[in-house]
């Protein structure tokens, strides 16, 4: 998979997600072979903020690249400057989000509602690929619903974005109307792929399983995938991914110890983003997702999602993953 100068050895990166992808996601997902990660969106105003970027979930480590840094927004000025200051801060991919089905995103015509304005979207495009020198992406839903207006205008933003030098689209196979009802339809990025054989197409869209996965990749022929909720609480996916692309015959999966030891590696990497109070609450989204790769399932979910403080769910975890 290739964006822009950037070559990666395996057809995958691990896709924004906002509420997840800090740096303790992203560091699990280099583990386990992910060679590019993205932060959450950031609005193009927040990152226009000096003091926004000098938050400590903001900042970039030496161990934490090649990263993606997404932006949302309306204005071309601004996210032209956003774009410039994501670049001096240390992110090496920069990524538009035309995508976001959000209410509050597209109360305010931002993100997946863009879709029907492809004059706005290549205009924004073209004012941050002015901007930066990095690659660029831009990540796009297949239209703003199911009508053919909507799908008209996705063709016409792929075809105006890659013949103006996009680096990469990620598409995800549902309209913004869908939000995550029904199933991506990943016929269109096979399509899209077909139109333009030149250029670099990443598929997103339902990608749990590595097999499934592999398969979706190939019978649309694209470049890549995008991981997106396969690999909250299950960061071992993309090992998964890598060994089933070599042919290996036994496919990586970590018995129920090593996958505590990996839960209490992730809460130890949440200690130096988050207050105590913070990182315990805010870890139970990972354990509910975590939990569901153990034979009791429920009852133990209950337990690491009601702890208390930090010692409770340590302790819980090691109990029911069976760490000494
Ligand atoms: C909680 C959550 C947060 C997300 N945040 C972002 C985001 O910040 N930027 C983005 O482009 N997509 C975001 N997405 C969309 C995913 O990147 C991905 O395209 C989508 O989940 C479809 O892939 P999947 O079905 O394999 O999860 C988010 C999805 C979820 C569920």
């Amino acid at each position: 998979m290739q964006i822009g100068k950037l070559k990666f050895k395996m057809p995958m990166l691990q896709a924004a997600l906002s509420g997840y992808t800090d740096r303790a996601m992203r560091m699990l997902a280099r583990r386990f072979g992910c060679e590019l990660t993205f932060s959450g969106v950031m609005l193009d105003k927040c990152a226009c903020h000096k003091s926004v970027l000098r938050m400590k979930n903001y900042q970039i480590h030496e161990d934490d690249h090649p990263i993606g840094g997404q932006l949302l927004g309306t204005d071309p000025k601004i996210m032209a400057q956003a774009a410039q200051n994501f670049v001096n801060q240390g992110y090496d991919v920069i990524d538009l989000n035309f995508a976001c089905p959000a209410p509050k995103v597209l109360r305010r015509g931002r993100g997946g509602a863009m879709l029907d304005n492809p004059r706005l979207v290549i205009e924004i495009f073209r004012a941050v690929r002015d901007a930066v020198n990095c690659p660029l992406m831009m990540k796009l839903r297949i239209g703003i619903d199911e009508s053919e207006a909507a799908r008209e205008d996705f063709w016409r933003i792929c075809e105006d974005a890659i013949s103006g030098g996009v680096d990469a689209l990620i598409v995800h196979g549902r309209t913004t109307s869908q939000y995550f009802r029904g199933k991506a339809d990943w016929s269109v990025i096979e399509e899209l792929k077909k139109k333009y054989p030149a250029a670099t197409i990443i598929g997103s869209g339902d990608l749990f399983e590595a097999a499934d996965i592999i398969e979706k990749m190939k019978i649309a022929g694209i470049d890549g995938v995008a991981i997106a909720r396969g690999a909250i609480g299950k960061p071992w996916l993309f090992r998964q991914i890598i060994d089933q692309l070599e042919g290996e015959t036994e496919i990586y999966k970590p018995d129920i110890s090593e996958q505590g030891r990996i839960i209490l590696d992730h809460l130890d990497m949440l200690c130096e983003l988050y207050e105590p109070k913070k990182r315990v609450w805010y870890f139970r989204k990972f354990l509910a997702h975590y939990s569901k790769g153990h034979a009791a399932g429920r009852k133990l979910k209950m337990e690491l999602v009601t702890a208390h403080d930090e010692d409770q769910l340590r302790t819980a975890i090691k109990k029911w993953y069976d760490v000494s």
